[in-house]
């Protein structure tokens, strides 16, 4: 159920040119007109911009660019991904706030911040998350199938974020095996599933407004962003909406249809039918990257021979 704020964004974005009388506004979102005029000042106070023009009403000219769960859930409501959507000025790691809440929340609870101080990346690495310039989120899931679906969930998240990325800014996103979002030989976003006491935490980051020099120094000439790909700020809380809809849609195909998941997977992928290195730790192995398997595993067909089904590692290119 939309609370009226999400409604009164909502009934604006779906008419962007139109001027909306109060009766017209209020009818649509089904609030009484005292209501509605005050709501329309909170949102003046959070950064709306209204256009009143005196014969035809109001018109929204201006959204602020500030994460808010009123305006996610004014693209996307309903389904199990986004039931509860909240949002952080800052936090630790958004996926430790889901942790917290795990024992008590639902399937579906998601956690975004506009900054993260201890943003974190596979493998012990850290994630660089400048406030306001990107999406940091993380989702609580209880996939039917257990732990035995955690890579599944991290396929099919990686399928969702490179299809909203491709449809809403029209960059060439990709997906680099196992977790990277790519755009070139560029990284634009990256995927970390993990699962604690039965519970899975998706978690995911994009790098949208950051312009180079908001990267650290050492991700410049490996990292890019939406803004640096298109040349244009993007809409965060639109973006967000967008993807937690087609979240919530392939997710809903992990258990009977994940076969489709995995042909879509395919299609995007820069990494399937080339000769790679994939380095685990002390273990490295160099064959064909050959297919993924029905757990979401990258089934490696190895120089020596045999066949390797693999979770996760460094994956470079052999030339
Ligand atoms: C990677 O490519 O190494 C995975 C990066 C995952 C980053 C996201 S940002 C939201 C969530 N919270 C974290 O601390 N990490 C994930």
């Amino acid at each position: 159920m939309l609370n009226p704020d999400a409604k009164i964004i909502a009934a604006f974005q779906q008419r962007p040119e139109t001027h909306l009388s109060l009766d017209e506004l209020a009818s649509l979102v089904a609030v009484p007109r005292a209501t509605l005029t005050r709501r329309l000042d909170i949102l003046a106070g959070l950064g709306y911009v209204f256009e009143i023009h005196p014969h035809h009403g109001y018109r929204l000219a201006e959204e602020p660019d500030r994460l808010t769960a009123d305006a996610i859930q004014a693209v996307h409501h309903g389904g199990t991904i986004g039931s509860r959507i909240l949002v952080f000025d800052s936090t630790g790691s958004t996926s430790d706030v889901i942790a917290r809440h795990a024992a008590r929340a639902r399937d579906g609870l998601v956690v975004f911040a506009e900054t993260q101080t201890r943003g974190r990346g596979r493998q012990g690495r850290s994630w660089a998350s400048p406030r306001g310039k990107g999406l940091w989120f993380s989702i609580l899931l209880r996939p039917p199938g257990g732990v035995a679906q955690a890579q599944r969930l991290t396929v099919l998240a990686s399928v969702a974020v490179a299809r909203v990325l491709r449809k809403e800014s029209g960059v060439d996103a990709r997906i680099k095996w196992p977790n990277d979002i790519v755009c070139g030989a560029r990284k634009l976003g990256g995927i970390l599933t993990e699962y604690r006491d039965a519970v899975a935490i998706l978690g995911i980051g994009i790098d949208m407004n950051l312009a180079a020099e908001d990267f650290p120094a050492d991700l410049r000439e490996v990292a890019t962003s939406l803004l640096i790909e298109t040349g244009e700020i993007q809409d965060r809380n639109r973006l967000a909406g967008r993807l937690l809809a087609e979240l919530d849609r392939c997710y809903r195909l992990i258990e009977n249809e994940f076969e489709s998941i995995i042909r879509d997977w395919a299609s995007l992928s820069v990494t399937l039918g080339k000769q790679v290195e994939v380095r685990q730790g002390d273990r490295t192995w160099r064959g064909l990257a050959q297919a993924l398997d029905s757990a979401g595993r990258l089934v490696l067909r190895c120089d020596s021979g045999r066949v390797e089904h693999l979770v996760v590692g460094e994956v470079t290119a052999c030339s």
